[in-house]
């Protein structure tokens, strides 16, 4: 448990389980404490009939600014790859009940890409979804390198997660990414709307549909696999610890 992730199931919101990033002062950057309170977040989820759908929300201007760089550099130090960014990503992807999320503002690294994983996404113009991987001489992760060539198209899902150029939200939404585009004031609301009505669907049709849209998971967790192996390679090398030291020392 961390006081960074706050998990709540608002009376206001039937069926709903909100898990909102709280570490503002941070830009909401994810320690390895978030990913475990967020995994048993959603691992909770999918064993609670009371639990209909879950919605990933940040504060307000950030959704979050991904992996805390602070753990990375630990890692890069010899302390080994976090595996509790996998462990969430396996539970994202595992989850058996609906996902969405609202974005207002900073979304990098993981903060873009765990949006592959959700089932709709609400986000504000002045978003900014950026995964600059490559530039802290990491490879992409969250199986992004295979559903992001899906969703946009191979020049776009390279100029994400290989250029790391940055997409507005409304070049998200053009690019399959986010589903709708709307004031920042207004993100919550639209997502827990979404997320009201998803409850209040027929659970299993609605399982059912999700996994028939989703596809097979065992070919996306393999690709975190994948990825991961290569990620915790190249968060050994000389590249990687010397552009974690560059962001600490700002
Ligand atoms: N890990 C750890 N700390 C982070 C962080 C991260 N990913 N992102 C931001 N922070 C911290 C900063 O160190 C700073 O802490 P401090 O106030 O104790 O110095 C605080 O959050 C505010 O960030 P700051 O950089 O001052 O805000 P900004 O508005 O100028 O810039 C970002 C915001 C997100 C553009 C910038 O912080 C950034 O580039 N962060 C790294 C993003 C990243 O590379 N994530 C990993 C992707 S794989």
């Amino acid at each position: 448990m961390t006081e960074h992730i706050i998990v709540e199931q608002p009376a206001t919101h039937p069926g709903v389980r909100i898990i909102r990033f709280n570490r503002p002062d941070k830009k909401n950057a994810i320690t390895r404490a978030m990913y475990v309170t967020m995994t048993e977040a959603l691992t909770a989820a999918d064993s609670d009939p009371a639990i209909r759908a879950t919605a990933f929300l940040g504060t307000e201007g950030c959704f979050s600014a991904g992996n805390d760089l602070g753990d990375f550099l630990a890692a890069a130090m010899g302390g080994g790859m976090p595996r509790e960014v996998i462990g969430f990503l396996h539970a994202l992807v595992r989850s058996t009940k609906p996902i969405v999320s609202g974005v207002d503002g900073l979304a990098i690294g993981i903060g873009t890409t765990m949006h592959l994983h959700c089932d709709m996404t609400v986000a504000s113009a002045r978003s900014q979804f950026r995964t600059p991987f490559v530039d802290l001489a990491l490879v992409p992760e969250a199986a992004s390198s295979l559903i992001a060539p899906r969703i946009m198209g191979q020049q776009r899902a390279f100029a994400m997660l290989a250029a790391g150029e940055a997409f507005s939200g409304e070049e998200a939404r053009e690019a399959g990414l986010v589903w709708k585009v709307c004031e920042p004031q207004d993100v919550e609301a639209a997502t827990l709307a979404i997320a009201t009505k998803l409850a209040l669907k027929p659970p299993e049709a609605l399982r059912i549909s999700r996994d028939l849209i989703r596809g097979d998971r065992e070919d996306i967790i393999a690709r975190i696999d994948e990825e991961a192996r290569h990620f915790a390679a190249r968060l050994q090398s000389a590249e990687a610890r010397a552009a974690f030291e560059a962001f600490m020392r700002r």
